[in-house]
């Protein structure tokens, strides 16, 4: 049976038994104590805890996950993989197990047509009520196993929904493994299903030995179930392991077809690089770009992991192969996870960029690493130690498995129980700094509580800018206020509010709240805060209530100029993907009044040349006026009708959806102009890297593109006047003039300093002294003489020349620079050749003038703070030179 068949009779079968479909979540979770979306129920967590409704008290869903914690386990067993698909049946409050065992049997035997016999199943500890569940549907006592908590107790490794619960296996048969059940065999005994009898509230401490750290219970008893994709279609098509199956099993023959070879180890190496650009490749379509922390240091790692394994299936040689592997997973699962299709073009182009970088990487590694073995083998070691090792993986990306490799090669160990120390401190750190994160983000402000009474805040914002309405919320420091008066911070909650929240890029809303009795208050912001369009706002004269009637009026010019940057936005977007390709997708924006931020994915640089495209594009399509239309609908329809949806973003029922005219589409909640050509103009400022793969364009809208356009303006009329031409295009070949005539004054001041400091220099050389076949020149020279180190470097070069070059000798320059005593040394070969080093000789009189000396070879400089001894230095270093 095909995978395709899997997926549909799962959710058929559900969906017959009065489930509702809900369609997967984006791999990046809604929830901020959670990395990725690791299984079924993430997205339905608040459901779980209470905190919101689901739509129907049964659900069903399939669901694409990405789980790194058994990334050590891929390739290595069967049923191991990072990025897997799960199908699950969830309810909240209303069926419970009695339904879900026998529901989960007939469907594995009935509709999979599975062996009763060779399944088996495991319960929590004394879970008699599921053993006896089990037993009822046909599962004898001998195929039922209890485990303790590590295997069957579920929870999301952090805060929240957690409990006992029960997995079914498959017996794979003798070949697999030893007998014994699940409990003494996993990889014979395939998991397929597990289902969870969701009860408990588990809090944010460290998990005991044998016990969760359990702070409660769920307000109604859930049940949510997760049956693994891949591991029921190793069962039914009769294959060996995950990656042989059928949707899986096209990427690994493409790798065999690029990366053909008979490398001893190959298995494991091809599993793992099939397995990880899977998993790259969907974090890539949910917009997870390559980083150096959080997310994108998974999408980083398992793309190194997966080029380091393409290095070792293929011995040294090069060539990319991981875009053409992406692009493969792309064909092979586009029909059931449409947006792999969507954003084919950035999964190709990241996973090349990356490729590439990494092979960068491994050169520069290498190189470290080859210097790193020569060290330990003069110093006769036989392991290379496990700091170099860590520094190479941690500072430079270089896996440790290939420092192995390579120091194995050239007949060293390396020195791994250091390296893991050194691995799990930095764990330690990183979850250090995981809780402090959690603690910021997860803690709700004593505000949202305040709030959650049940207000139906309307926002009428879209066509109105200011209504007359009722203040229902009135809050200071957080906390609820019957009266704020002047001078007072408040946070103002409308029943009807025109000001719009910052959100989708585009920032909140200002303007002027007045009440009856003449109170003002002055809006600064307007923030979501629980689904609450919520005012900042200083009371400015009189005083406010609660309760009270007031007119709410939002700064109609600056929401103008915000709705002027929000549509040229949507056309910069449409304008980049018709330019540089459909991997061009909106990164992050930044909508404000007058101007725009637009963080973009794309690999490159921009060039000068294209930004004035870009740029010219996008003037030329809102000059044409195009139409700006606003309609609604739900988000499937939305996504059939082409909208472009921003990555990772969770949907309502209903979706707003902003055309211009017929080259844009996008879902969005902002605000805009009703034409295009009320933009006005739009001037790109220029385009900077703000991550790997990411580049960043700001850009001027309407009045402000114009603003700048008149400040250019004056900027050139003054350096008109400055360079007395009276019309600017007269300015470049004025300028073009007095730069050749600057150029040729610089030269001719040059060439007169080469001569001064050539006859300085024969009078120094004339002035050497010679003691005992040894000679040295030691002068103290003005500031004016010498203006830079250069100029010494030049002066004792021209010294030297002018002196014999067969008796050891010696040059010493003294003068100040800025209130310091400087000294220089040069020394010549034949007293280089008597083995001192010139830094050596100078170090006394470094000393003298309160420093040090530095230098190597036949050069040294010193400096120090006590110019008044500077002759005295001078004339020790003349003495050294001459005695050493
Ligand atoms: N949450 C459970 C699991 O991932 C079942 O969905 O195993």
């Amino acid at each position: 049976m095909r995978s395709y068949e899997i997926r549909r009779r799962f959710l058929d079968f559900f969906r017959r038994r009065e489930h509702l479909e809900v369609p997967s979540s984006s791999l990046v979770p809604d929830d901020p104590t959670l990395l990725l979306t690791t299984a079924g129920m993430v997205q339905f967590k608040p459901y779980f805890l209470g905190t919101a409704q689901p739509p129907r008290p049964r659900l069903v869903s399939l669901q694409k996950c990405v789980r790194t914690v058994d990334i050590e386990s891929i390739g290595v067993t069967d049923r191991h993989s990072t990025c897997f698909e799960m199908l699950g049946n969830f309810s909240f409050g209303d069926y419970d197990k009695t339904e879900a065992v026998p529901w989960a049997f007939a469907f594995l035997t009935d509709e999979l047509g599975l062996d009763p016999d060779r399944l088996w199943v495991t319960v929590y500890r004394d879970d008699d009520e599921t053993a006896a569940l089990w037993r009822d549907v046909g599962i004898p006592a001998d195929r039922v196993q209890r485990l303790g908590v590590a295997d069957n107790f579920w929870d999301t490794g952090g805060p929240g929904p957690c409990g006992p619960c029960s997995e079914i296996f498959y017996d794979r048969g003798a070949a697999h493994g030893p007998p014994g059940g699940p409990a003494v065999d996993t990889d014979r005994y395939l998991e397929l299903w597990n289902l969870v009898f969701m009860k408990h509230l588990r809090g944010d401490g460290a998990p005991g030995d044998d016990e969760l750290p359990i702070v409660g219970d769920l307000p109604r008893a859930c049940l949510e179930s997760g049956l693994g994709v891949e591991r029921v279609a190793v069962v039914l098509q009769g294959v060996v392991n995950v990656h042989e199956v059928d949707h899986v099993a096209p990427v690994l023959r493409r790798l065999r077809e690029l990366v053909p070879g008979e490398a001893a180890g190959r298995v494991r190496s091809e599993r793992i690089v099939v397995d990880h650009v899977r998993a790259a490749t969907f974090l890539l379509a949910d917009g997870v770009l390559a980083g150096n922390d959080g997310r994108g240091h998974v999408v980083r790692r398992l793309i190194r992991r997966a080029c380091h394994h393409v290095a070792l299936l293929r011995g040294r040689s090069t060539g990319q192969v991981l875009a053409e592997l992406g692009s493969t997973v792309v064909d092979t699962l586009g029909d059931v996870w449409p947006e792999l299709v969507e954003r084919r073009g950035l999964v190709e182009q990241a996973l090349a960029h990356e490729e590439e970088a990494f092979g960068r990487t491994l050169a520069h590694g290498s190189r470290l690493l080859q210097g790193a073995i020569r060290r330990t083998k003069a110093q006769a070691g036989s392991a290379l130690d496990g700091q170099t090792a860590f520094t190479l993986h941690d500072r430079h990306g270089f896996p440790v498995e290939l420092t192995m490799e390579i120091a194995r090669e050239a007949g060293l160990d390396v020195d791994v129980r250091t390296f893991a120390a050194l691995m799990e401190e930095q764990r330690q750190q990183a979850r250090h700094a995981r809780g402090q994160r959690r603690d910021q983000s997860g803690a709700a402000t004593p505000f949202s509580q305040v709030l959650a009474r049940a207000i139906r805040q309307r926002f009428v914002g879209y066509d109105q800018l200011s209504v007359e309405t009722e203040i229902v919320g009135l809050l200071r420091d957080g906390t609820d206020a019957a009266v704020a008066s002047e001078g007072h911070r408040v946070q103002v909650v409308l029943v009807e509010t025109p000001f719009y929240a910052e959100s989708g890029g585009q920032v909140g809303d200002t303007g002027l709240i007045t009440t009856n009795a003449g109170a003002r208050l002055r809006v600064r912001d307007t923030r979501l805060v629980a689904g609450l369009h919520v005012l900042e706002a200083d009371v400015v004269c009189g005083e406010v209530r609660a309760k009270e009637v007031v007119d709410a009026a939002v700064d109609a010019e600056r929401r103008a100029a915000t709705a002027r940057s929000h549509s040229a936005t949507h056309v910069l977007h449409a304008v980049l993907r018709e330019l540089l390709g459909d991997h061009a997708r909106q990164h992050g924006s930044l909508v404000a009044p007058g101007r725009l931020r637009f963080d973009v994915t794309h690999f490159c640089a921009l060039e000068p040349d294209q930004l004035e495209e870009i740029e010219a594009t996008v003037n030329r399509r809102l000059l044409a006026d195009p139409a700006v239309r606003i309609w609604e609908t739900t988000p499937s329809e939305a996504k059939r009708a082409g909208a472009l949806a921003f990555f990772g973003e969770t949907y309502g029922e209903v979706v707003r959806v902003v055309d211009i005219g017929d080259f844009s589409r996008e879902l969005c909640g902002g605000t805009h102009v009703g034409h295009g050509s009320q933009v006005g103009a739009v001037r790109l400022l220029g385009e900077t890297a703000v991550a790997s793969g990411v580049r960043r364009i700001e850009a001027l809208t309407g009045f402000d593109a114009l603003r700048h356009t008149d400040h250019e303006r004056r900027l050139l009329e003054e350096v008109a006047r400055l360079l007395a031409v009276t019309r600017p295009e007269d300015i470049p070949e004025r300028l073009r003039v007095r730069l050749r005539a600057l150029a040729e004054a610089e030269r001719r001041l040059r060439e007169l300093r080469e001569s001064e400091l050539s006859r300085l220099a024969d009078t120094l050389a004339e002035r050497r002294r010679l003691v005992d076949g040894r000679w040295v020149v030691c002068e103290r020279l003005s500031e004016r003489v010498i203006e830079s180190r250069e100029d010494a470097r030049r002066l004792v070069a021209a010294i030297m020349q002018r002196c014999p070059q067969d008796q050891p000798g010696g040059v010493v320059l003294g003068w100040t620079r800025r209130g310091k005593a400087q000294l220089t040394l040069w020394i010549n070969e034949p007293l280089g050749q008597t083995g001192v080093a010139a830094r050596e000789l100078l170090h006394p009189a470094g000393r003298a003038v309160g420093g040090g000396a530095g230098g190597s070879g036949p050069v040294a400089h010193a400096g120090g703070r006590y110019v008044e001894r500077l002759d005295d230095a001078l004339a020790l270093a003349a003495h050294t030179v001459l005695s050493a």
